[in-house]
């Protein structure tokens, strides 16, 4: 069964064409990154309009790519929540003309749900990847969310929240932290390279929440103190820029490591999983892999186009939909929210 996947939630327009089983026969992204940088952060109007001009020219770009026709597909799937309301919309409506002209079955994926199985996604033809045993516990971390699940089947319904920031995601920490540095937009790759030259021991920062017992999160203190010691004294030389950036990266990355181990532990699970943008981190990587393995955990930290916004993520999540007996009609709507239930509420922690 072959899947045409959809992905407009944010600011990334993508069109993938992925495999039941997980294999990507296509998976083409349209970054609005160069778009949105003058302005520091997404622009919900840009957005949409962006997706509007580039959705078309992405679908058939993503079924020409793997040599396939419209007929060719058994179902459109399409990110329908949560995101920037206006974005979905474009996505949403283009994947109903899509199923309706080549009369295909039509499901709304949620994209954290997404992320989430991103790393069942098979990329390379050549090698097959290991994968997560259910039940496994994941860290999704990206731009708008910072959480921990445990996925006890391939299955929505089965996905429980385990913690969840209380304010800030990972994500958008890097990305004001970097502005703050005037490192520019995005900010998580430009920290990442600079704290790889940095002195983390020379700017003293709290890993936030360390010590907290549950496994929520919060991002938004640390971003205030970087902020009122760059007022206070603003950084001199490129080397004091670098050691703020290995300071704050260390201080993040101790944190989810710990909580997504810690996680795993609790939950008497053996694999541990990473999804979404912030995975690209190239410490977090490094350091998941040696403390997961110190304490008998396998982690599996999937390529980078897995981790960031694409659409094969969505496709394939549509595929499991599809395979449960799954379908939407055509008042399929687009909202904000998460479909997966939440543990933890913004700004107070545990519900
Ligand atoms: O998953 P994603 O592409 O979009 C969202 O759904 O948010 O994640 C984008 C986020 C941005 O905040 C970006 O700064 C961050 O991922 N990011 C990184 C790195 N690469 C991207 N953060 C830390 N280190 C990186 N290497
Ligand atoms: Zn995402």
């Amino acid at each position: 069964m072959l899947v045409l996947g959809l992905e407009s939630s944010c600011d990334e327009t993508g069109a993938a064409v992925v495999a039941a089983d997980g294999r990507v026969l296509s998976d083409v992204v349209q970054s609005q990154v160069a778009l949105h940088a003058p302005y520091g952060g997404v622009v919900p109007e840009l957005a949409s309009r962006d997706h509007l001009k580039n959705i078309g020219p992405v679908v058939r770009e993503a079924l020409s790519r793997a040599k396939l026709q419209l007929t060719d597909i058994d179902a459109v799937a399409v990110t329908n929540r949560p995101g920037l309301v206006g974005a979905l919309l474009v996505g949403v409506q283009a994947a109903k003309g899509v199923a309706w002209a080549a009369k295909k079955p039509l499901v709304g994926v949620d994209h954290l749900v997404g992320h989430l199985f991103a790393v069942f996604l098979q990329r390379d033809p050549h090698e097959k990847s290991d994968l997560p045993e259910f039940p496994f516990v994941a860290l999704l971390v990206s731009g708008g969310h910072t959480a921990l699940y445990r996925v006890d089947a391939p299955r929505a319904d089965a996905i429980t929240e385990l913690g969840a920031t209380r304010d800030d995601a990972a994500g958008e920490a890097f990305d004001k932290v970097a502005k703050l540095l005037g490192l520019g937009y995005p900010g998580g790759p430009a920290i990442d390279r600079l704290a790889a030259q940095g002195d983390a021991t020379r700017v003293p920062l709290e890993a936030p929440m360390l010590h907290s017992k549950g496994l929520d999160f919060s991002f938004s203190g640390i971003k205030t103190r970087i902020a009122y010691m760059v007022e206070e004294k603003p950084p001199q030389s490129e080397r004091d820029v670098a050691d703020v950036c290995a300071s704050f990266q260390a201080a993040v990355v101790t944190v989810l490591i710990d909580k997504l181990l810690r996680a795993a532990e609790s939950s008497g699970v053996r694999d541990v999983v990473l999804g979404g943008g912030v995975a690209a981190n190239r410490e977090l990587r490094a350091r998941l892999e040696a403390a997961a393995r110190s304490k008998g955990l396998r982690a599996f930290v999937p390529p980078f186009a897995s981790c960031t916004d694409n659409a094969a993520m969505i496709a394939y999540a549509g595929a499991l939909r599809i395979v449960n007996g799954e379908r939407d009609g055509w008042d399929l709507v687009t909202t904000n929210a998460t479909a997966l239930p939440r543990a933890t509420r913004k700004g107070r922690g545990a519900r």
